[in-house]
């Protein structure tokens, strides 16, 4: 038991020191778990994904489990520091490592490629040739938009113009969609793809949302596929910062984007007179939008509302009470702004929790000059669709002047 005691105390005295001190894959603070076998500190959700590579990794709680005096001292030998110029000698430079709140998939993969394929020790070069090429290929199953069903597509991502592109078949020469990089979103939705390596990507074009829903079977595919976008996107937002230091932290721009809130809702058109009906919505933080779509891997947006400060009238609150037009959830949200009134449904009282602290979010904090910009925009694709749209149909919108 003195053993116990004494080497787990080394260990927390080990791990407090600069480089040990952040998880050694995904930078997290304060890890308390380490791989014995390759002299890493790592933290739990890292631990998990050691785990799973039992032939090269073996971890341990450095507070709770027992540890030989050999594996302390190889713990004091290696650590994170000499770790990383043995197993990340040869990361290309603008290859994007996965922090803390990135999706499983992306760090389970990153550990595979440092520690099982050894990707970048230098001893390979194969696995450097994806990351080093100008640009990255390969198919994916995608999510058709009118038979729903997923077929295989070509995917081409290019370093050279900046975009992605996809071809309905493999020897097609002219792309069914060129997309650019500039704000394009992938984000890993395993759950609402049904797939577990399931993507979802997305893009804006004429002021709309696009969803682009794919997954392919072998997760090191799909990972490297968002890699390599994130590389492109990185060379992308560091060119007018070249000459400057363009490898320092804070220029690494937050290149995956989670919803602040996604799921269903019930919502009823602008008059009194509709009924309610069940919408998926997801609420965006950074461009204060709050989307609404039929069901969640539509490929763009059924309408949207902007969500402005509270300085400028917009509230939210919790209403109560079965409404009585159709809907058959009963925990409300009312939404207030300079426009119009919402009220939302929720099913459960947790969710409405959610909803409300999500909007009160975004209302409490202050608006920039790029969403004033945004909102004139927004008033004049609102009329656009009240005198070009709205006329010509029956559908309810989102917006009514
Ligand atoms: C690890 O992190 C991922 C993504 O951040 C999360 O989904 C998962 O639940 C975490 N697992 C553990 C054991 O903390
Ligand atoms: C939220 O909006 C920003 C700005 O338009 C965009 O770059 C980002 O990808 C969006 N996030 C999601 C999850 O769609
Ligand atoms: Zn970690």
């Amino acid at each position: 038991m003195a053993n116990l005691a004494r080497n787990n105390k080394i260990l927390l005295e080990l791990v407090q020191r600069p480089g040990n001190n952040l998880c050694a894959d995904c930078s997290a603070p304060e890890p308390d778990w380490a791989s014995y076998t390759l002299g890493v500190f790592v933290c739990l959700n890292c631990s998990g994904m050691h785990r799973n590579l039992p032939t090269v990794s073996k971890v341990k709680s450095i507070r709770l489990d027992y540890w030989d005096s050999s594996l302390v001292e190889f713990m004091q030998k290696r650590g994170n520091s000499e770790a990383k110029a043995i197993f990340e000698k040869c990361v290309p430079t603008f290859f994007y490592k996965p922090r803390q709140n990135d999706c499983i998939v992306l760090k389970d993969q990153w550990i595979r490629a440092k520690y099982e394929r050894r990707e970048f020790t230098g001893e390979n070069n194969k696995f450097l040739q994806i990351y080093t090429s100008e640009q990255f290929e390969s198919p994916l199953w995608k999510k058709g938009r009118v038979n729903k069903q997923f077929l295989k597509r070509n995917f081409l991502l290019s370093q050279r113009d900046f975009t992605l592109k996809y071809f309905i078949k493999e020897d097609s020469k002219v792309p069914k969609a060129v997309i650019s990089m500039k704000d394009l979103n992938a984000d890993f939705q395993p759950e609402k793809i049904g797939h577990p390596h399931g993507l979802q990507i997305s893009y804006s074009e004429d002021d709309h949302t696009r969803n682009l829903f794919v997954y392919h079977d072998d997760g090191t595919i799909i990972a490297s596929t968002v890699l390599f976008k994130n590389q492109c996107q990185t060379i992308l937002n560091c060119i007018p910062w070249l000459y400057k230091r363009c490898f320092s932290t804070q220029l690494v721009p937050q290149l995956t984007s989670k919803s602040l809130k996604e799921g269903y809702m019930e919502k009823t058109g602008p008059t009194t007179r509709e009924s309610f009906k069940k919408r998926w919505f997801t609420l965006n933080l950074t461009n204060r939008k709050l989307l609404y779509l039929k069901s969640p891997l539509e490929a763009t947006e059924k309408g949207f509302a902007f969500i402005g400060s509270e300085s400028h009238g917009y509230s939210v609150s919790a209403c109560s009470g079965q409404s009585k037009r159709g809907g058959r959830w009963r925990w409300g949200i009312f939404l207030k702004t300079p426009d119009r009134e919402y009220v939302f449904m929720c099913e459960q009282e947790s969710e409405q929790k959610e909803w409300i602290e999500a909007f009160r979010k975004i209302i409490s904090q202050p608006m920039t000059p790029e969403d004033y910009a945004s909102t004139l925009l927004l008033c004049q694709i609102t009329f656009y669709h009240f005198v070009h749209v709205q006329a010509f149909t029956s559908h309810s919108f989102f917006f009514h002047r």
